[in-house]
C-alpha cells in the first residue's frame, strides 16, 4: 500500500470530481489517499507520501498561477512518483506540459497523465451566449479516471509505464491571448483595475466567498476591495447577481478575442456546446 497525496485547484468543481474518481480508483488498489484542494490552503507537507498527483484546470493555456506557485514552493522530489490530471473546457494548451515538466525539474518520476473535458464556466464565453463541455466530466470520462488509477497502481506495482507525449503547443494566437493574461499584467495591473459600481453593490459578499485566493476584502461600506493575488478567474464578476463588477476582462478592446475563441471552437465538431444567457450572476441553457 502506498500513501498519496492529490493537490489540486478546482474552482467550480470539475477538477474536484475527476480528482475524487481516481483518488476512488486509487483506494480500490488498496491505496491510502488524501485530497487537496488548494483553494482550502496547501497540504502541511508532501512528507510520508510515496506519491503526488497534481491536477489543474487549463487558465489561459497554461495551469492556473496558484497550481504553479504550489508546485514550484515543493522541495526537490528525489524520484518521487507523480500523475498529472488536467481538466479543460476547449483546448488545453501547455496546461499538462508545464506541470509535467515542473515536476520533472523536481526531480519526480511521473507515472500517469490524465486529461478530461470541464464544463467551461468561463465569464468571456458564457458572456458571448456559449458554454463548451458544458455536461463533462461524463459519467464515461468519471470511469477512465477510475481506470487511470487502475493503471497508476498497476505502474506502482512494477508495470512498464510509456510516458505520453507532451500535447501540442496552443496556436500562435492563443499564445498571444496568453501573454496579454500573463502573471505580471494580472498581479501587477488587472487586480488593480477591477471596477465596482458602488451603487449596484449591495454589499452581499458573493465576490468575496468565491474568490479561491481570498484577494477580495471588505472596505468599511462592506463593498469588496481587490489585492493583488488575483488569478483572472473571473469568479467575482460572474457571480455578482447585482452585475456591479466590470473586471479589465470584460473591456471592449477583449471583445474580437472572446468572438474569435467561440467562434472558432464552436465550428470544431469534437466541442460540444450550448447556448446560454447570463445575466445577475446566473446562467440559463436558452
Ligand atoms: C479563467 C479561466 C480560464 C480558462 N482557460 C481555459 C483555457 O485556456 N483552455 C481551456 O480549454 N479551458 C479553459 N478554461 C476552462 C476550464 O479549464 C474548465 O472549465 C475546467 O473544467 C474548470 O475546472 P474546475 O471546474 O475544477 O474549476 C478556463 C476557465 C476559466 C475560469
Amino acid at each position: 500500500m502506498s500513501a498519496i497525496l492529490m493537490v489540486f485547484f478546482s474552482q467550480s468543481g470539475t477538477t474536484a470530481r475527476v480528482a475524487e474518481s481516481i483518488a476512488f480508483g486509487l483506494r480500490a488498489s488498496g491505496h491510502r489517499v488524501d485530497l487537496c484542494n488548494i483553494k482550502h490552503g496547501y497540504p502541511k507537507s508532501i512528507a510520508g507520501y510515496d506519491m503526488i498527483g497534481i491536477g489543474s484546470p487549463a487558465y489561459y493555456f497554461r495551469p492556473s498561477m496558484n497550481i504553479t506557485d504550489y508546485v514550484n514552493s515543493l522541495p526537490s522530489l528525489n524520484e518521487m512518483s507523480n500523475f498529472v490530471f488536467v481538466l479543460y473546457g476547449t483546448y488545453p494548451g501547455d496546461t499538462g506540459n508545464a506541470i509535467r515538466e515542473a515536476l520533472r525539474m523536481k526531480g519526480a518520476r511521473e507515472v500517469g497523465y490524465f486529461k478530461c473535458r470541464g464544463a467551461d464556466l468561463y465569464q468571456g464565453y458564457l458572456k458571448a451566449g456559449y458554454l463548451f463541455s458544458p455536461d463533462n466530466p461524463l459519467k464515461d470520462e468519471l470511469s477512465q479516471a477510475e481506470e487511470f488509477a487502475a493503471k497508476v497502481s498497476g505502474i506502482m506495482a512494477g508495470q512498464t509505464y510509456t510516458r505520453p507525449e507532451p500535447d501540442p503547443p496552443p496556436t500562435i494566437i492563443y499564445r498571444l491571448e496568453r501573454f496579454f493574461t500573463n502573471r505580471w499584467l494580472i498581479k501587477t495591473i488587472y487586480s488593480r483595475l477591477f471596477h465596482l459600481d458602488k451603487q449596484k453593490c449591495t454589499a452581499c459578499g458573493v465576490c468575496m466567498m468565491q474568490c479561491p485566493t481570498n484577494n477580495i476584502s471588505a472596505n468599511n461600506e462592506g463593498q469588496p476591495v481587490w489585492s493583488r493575488n488575483c488569478l483572472l478567474c473571473l469568479s467575482c464578476e460572474m457571480n455578482c447577481p447585482q452585475e456591479a463588477i466590470t473586471s479589465p476582462a470584460s473591456w471592449p478592446l477583449f471583445k474580437p478575442v472572446f468572438i474569435y475563441n467561440v467562434t472558432r471552437a464552436s465550428r470544431d465538431s469534437s466541442l460540444d456546446y450550448v447556448r446560454v444567457k447570463h445575466t445577475k450572476g446566473r446562467t440559463t441553457r436558452v
